[in-house]
């Protein structure tokens, strides 16, 4: 039996306009995902998953069944989920040239589903490592990342950028352009408060609309650049250590986001509940339409302010994870 986790991650810097080729900078959090695995003596795959959500809820699915499990989520958002574990698998029996393999997997999550907190990217970067591993296969940080990237974007058609996946195996703040992956070096303490508005966003939709957007208007394709130049001057604040910097950067790059359509009212709302507080800078992080905000405040105003903001359902700190994915006690 192994057990494996990885980070979710929020993105500081350049969502959505990475999927352009824009560079973008997210950071791994200290919530996780965690899956454990044991091989089976037949090649069937059983999922007991458990607190995908922050409200929490068990699914057993045998891979088979036609029903889905009664819970407090989408169905769409729990076939996702099953998805990314059957994914998970593939890439385990390949990387271990062990096509017939058969898992008993569990997985238990701290990351809310489809959020903007990267949550689907921490369970495929952890499932595959505990499953490669209970084959007797030691893949590399990088390897992970790489085949996690495949998953997601065969799950989400294509509209994947390696953010989150390169994000979740190795830890920590990354920069990401294109297949350009890299970790960033030195970064400062960075003090993030989410808030979270119990709901979820479809990446794909809002993928489309700005590409839409994108086509029609060339302004809208300048907003994506621009948003790319928020991103290099972020770096250039991370590697100052100037949080006020960072903050305000966070701030410009909400704005571009939103006129970019991908924003909401409960995201708003929380943008401007932290801001209002002592918060350096609030965005959306992912890709918006709902879920969650983040904001970077060294006291405890923001999540004072979040707590008592109606469109908010939960507000938590989080601060940059060091670590990717790594083995757990099982
Ligand atoms: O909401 P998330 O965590 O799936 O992030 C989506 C980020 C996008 O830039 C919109 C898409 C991507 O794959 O980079």
């Amino acid at each position: 039996m192994v057990a494996s986790s990885a980070p979710g991650k929020v993105y500081l810097f350049g969502e959505h306009a990475v999927v352009y080729g824009e560079p973008a900078v997210p950071c791994a959090i200290e919530r996780r995902a965690r899956v454990t695995v044991n091989e089976r003596d037949d090649d069937a795959l059983r999922v007991h998953a458990e607190d995908l959500t922050l409200d929490g809820f068990t699914v057993e699915y045998d891979g088979e069944s036609e029903t889905t499990p009664d819970v407090d989520v989408s169905q769409s958002l729990v076939e996702a989920a099953v998805g990314y574990i059957e994914g998970a698998v593939e890439q385990a029996r390949d990387a271990a040239d062990r096509p017939d393999a058969g898992f008993e997997i569990t997985v238990e999550s701290a990351i809310p589903l489809g959020a903007g907190l990267g949550s689907s990217a921490a369970v495929v970067v952890a499932g595959i490592d505990a499953a490669t591993r209970e084959l007797g296969v030691e893949l590399t940080a990088r390897d992970i990342a790489d085949r996690a990237f495949r998953v997601e974007y065969e799950v989400q058609d294509g509209q994947a950028s390696r953010a989150d996946t390169f994000c979740s195996a190795v830890g920590g703040a990354v920069r990401v352009e294109g297949e350009d992956c890299r970790a960033i070096e030195s970064v400062p303490n960075l003090p993030f408060v989410i808030g979270y508005d119990g709901g979820a966003g479809d990446t794909g939709e809002l993928v489309a609309g700005v590409r839409a957007l994108r086509e029609e208007y060339d302004f809208a394709a300048d907003t994506v650049e621009t948003i790319g130049d928020i991103v290099r001057a972020g770096e250039a604040a991370l590697a100052d250590g100037d949080l006020a910097e960072i903050g305000r950067l966070m701030d410009f790059n909400h704005g571009l986001l939103s006129a970019l359509g991908v924003s909401a009212r409960s995201l708003d709302e929380m943008v401007w509940a932290a801001r209002q507080s002592d918060a350096l800078g609030a965005k959306l992080t992912g890709a918006g339409g709902g879920g969650c905000i983040v904001a970077l405040d060294r006291t405890d105003g923001a999540e004072t302010a979040l707590k008592y903001t109606p469109g908010c359902e939960t507000t938590f700190r989080a601060e940059l994870d060091a670590d990717g994915v790594r083995v757990e006690e099982p």
